[in-house]
């Protein structure tokens, strides 16, 4: 049976590690051939690990495991002339790209060096600019962008709360700007044929979730909080009764975004936030 994605080609950043690596594999799953991008590096604002090249060469194993073609190049979102060397040796292998899934991104909540709002916003948001900007011009009729938001993009308080220091005010901002560059990209490609949304994830099973910043800034009352000790208040934050969501959850509707059965969803910025949003659009 052919694939949701039969005859696509995906450019997808972030690819080593997380939701990254598991949009790489449903799409392949679906048929899709993947030009997979990572910086596959630490950056030193942020207190959790990037992902490595075990971790990039593990996403090509486990795409190449469910029968899918890949070719994976490293690549920093906030340098633009990377991302078009790797779209250069996508196009020369694969011919077109049809799906572009802007979704690298950072959560520098480790110190209070406003260097870290300055490398949020680059990654987060220039790197959605950058990925774009590469990618638009190779863009036909029936091609889908996919930019990854965030919650924080979408509940108040994300960029005016001292208790996420400048990095995660630079977060919340790239992530707000996302949600209305999305809708005004959308309108200046519509006439194309080409579609462009968002979704804005909550709390997923990722190392941007399980570190211990992230867990101090859910349990400020524990000096050492455990990951069973922010269980509790992970669950407090969506509505549906969950800690977090998995990956797998995100590229699914990447998937359908990235499919002909979404052909006329353009310009939406799609939660999947298990109530997250509806219960506490004020934040945490
Ligand atoms: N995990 C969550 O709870 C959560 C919630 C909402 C939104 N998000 C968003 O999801 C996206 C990815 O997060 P994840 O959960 O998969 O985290 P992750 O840390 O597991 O993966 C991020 C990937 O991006 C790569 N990356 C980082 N900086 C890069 C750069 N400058 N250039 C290229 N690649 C770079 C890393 O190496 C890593 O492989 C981000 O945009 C993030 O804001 C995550």
């Amino acid at each position: 049976m052919a694939g949701r994605l039969e005859g696509k080609v995906a450019f997808i950043t972030g690819a080593a590690r997380g939701q990254g690596k598991s949009h790489c594999i449903r799409l392949a799953q679906e048929g899709a051939k993947i030009i997979a991008t990572d910086l596959c590096a630490d950056i030193a604002t942020v207190n959790y690990d990037q992902g490595s090249d075990a971790d990039f060469a593990d996403t090509v194993a486990q795409v190449q495991a469910v029968g899918g073609e890949i070719l994976a190049m490293k690549a920093d979102v906030r340098e633009r002339s990377q991302l078009k060397a790797a779209v250069d040796a996508g196009l020369a292998k694969f011919g077109k790209i049809d799906i572009v899934c802007a979704h690298a991104g950072i959560l520098p909540i480790k110190t209070r060096d406003t260097q870290s709002f300055v490398d949020a916003m680059d990654v987060d948001f220039g790197g959605v600019l950058n990925t774009v900007g590469v990618t638009l011009e190779h863009l036909t009729a029936g091609a889908s962008i996919i930019l990854t938001g965030s919650t924080a993009g979408l509940i108040e308080g994300s960029v005016n709360n001292p208790v996420l220091g400048p990095g995660g005010s630079g977060y919340g901002l790239a992530k707000a700007f996302i949600v209305k560059y999305t809708e005004v990209l959308a309108l200046q490609v519509a006439e194309q044929m080409i579609r462009v949304n968002a979704i804005h994830p909550t709390n997923c099973n990722t190392n941007l979730l399980h570190n211990e910043d992230l867990y101090k800034l859910f349990r400020p009352d524990i000096a050492n909080p455990t990951r069973e000790d922010v269980l509790p208040a992970f669950n407090h934050f969506q509505a549906m009764p969950i800690p977090y969501i998995e990956p797998v959850d995100i590229s699914n509707a990447v998937l359908w975004l990235a499919s002909d059965e979404a052909r006329y969803v353009t310009g939406v910025n799609l939660r999947v936030d298990a109530g997250s949003f509806i219960k506490s659009p004020t934040g945490i």
